[in-house]
């Protein structure tokens, strides 16, 4: 299997739902041309993912698995016990797990799993074709695959795969903020795309920005910007003294703990 192109892998996909959906528009967006397939269930998603995305829907999980080189698991963890319960996987066969807080050990112990098994977890935004996937272990395969719908980052460990998983929620949060801060501009007055677009392409900025200085500390660009008697300091000093920086930190330390614990 490994010798095939991996234009010419099928991907097996067992839970179609959001996740799948965001994973299989990125793949072709970023030129994925191999065979995808559907498991069953949940038949509005899979229909639309057939129709925009050239997907197959198989009529069984089991067939699912048959057909595909790669499997990948995107059902909800309080139901991975119950798809693996009779699924019959080949022993050559790479399985990727996009399943949170579940650590390959639980896996293997929710039931019988090749032991070709990757933990794989991007986030929205690689509908887009922008943001990170998290990789734990390596698979040079399962990487290649990643490639087209973002930048794979493998990690050393599972414990650092955790970290990785706290910062996907991190980017989870963000759209509440832009959206809060969007609405006070409307709220001042500016009209809801124009609110929109300068919170979007405020933030865009200050990401490519922070790219473009690669060697220089973050926290020093902030520095460097709000310096004694400017506006950027007024406004810092109120976000720092409603712990409005600090806060981020302690989510942060909320899902961490949860996510380890669950594991
Ligand atoms: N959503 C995210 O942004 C995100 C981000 C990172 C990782 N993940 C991970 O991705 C996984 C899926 O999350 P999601 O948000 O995509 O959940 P979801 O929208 O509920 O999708 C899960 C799908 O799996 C189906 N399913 C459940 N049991 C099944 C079975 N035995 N055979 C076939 N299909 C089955 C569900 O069908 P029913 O609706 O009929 O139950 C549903 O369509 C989770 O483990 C989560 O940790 C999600």
């Amino acid at each position: 299997m490994t010798d095939k192109p991996l234009s010419s892998l099928a991907l097996g996909i067992l839970g179609v739902g959001y996740f799948a959906s965001y994973f299989v528009a990125g793949l072709r967006k970023g030129g994925f041309e191999g065979k995808i397939l559907l498991s069953p269930r949940n038949t509005e998603t899979a229909n639309k993912l057939a129709q925009t995305h050239n997907c197959a829907i198989a009529d069984s999980n089991q067939e699912v698995i048959d057909q595909s080189d790669i499997a990948l698991l995107s059902v909800r963890p309080e139901h991975l016990q119950a798809l693996l319960s009779g699924l019959i996987f080949r022993a050559d066969q790479i399985v990727i797990s996009a399943i949170a807080g579940i650590s390959l050990e639980s896996h293997h112990k929710a039931g019988k799993l090749p032991e070709n098994l990757i933990r794989m977890i991007p986030v929205c935004c690689i509908e887009a074709g922008e943001g990170v996937v998290p990789i734990y272990p390596a698979n040079e395969i399962v990487e290649n695959l990643a490639r087209y719908a973002g930048a794979p980052v493998v990690f050393n460990s599972e414990d650092e795969f955790d970290l990785s998983l706290a910062a996907s929620c991190m980017n989870g949060w963000l759209y509440e903020f832009f959206g809060s801060m969007s609405q006070w501009l409307e709220n001042k007055g500016l009209p809801p795309q124009t609110a929109r677009d300068l919170v979007l392409h405020n933030v865009r900025g200050a990401t490519g920005y922070a790219l473009l200085k690669e060697t220089e500390d973050l926290t020093s660009i902030t520095n460097a910007i709000a310096t004694e008697g400017t506006y950027t300091l007024k406004g810092l000093d109120v976000l720092k003294a409603q712990q409005g920086i600090t806060a981020w930190d302690k989510a942060l330390d909320e899902v961490h703990t949860n996510l380890v614990k669950n594991n």
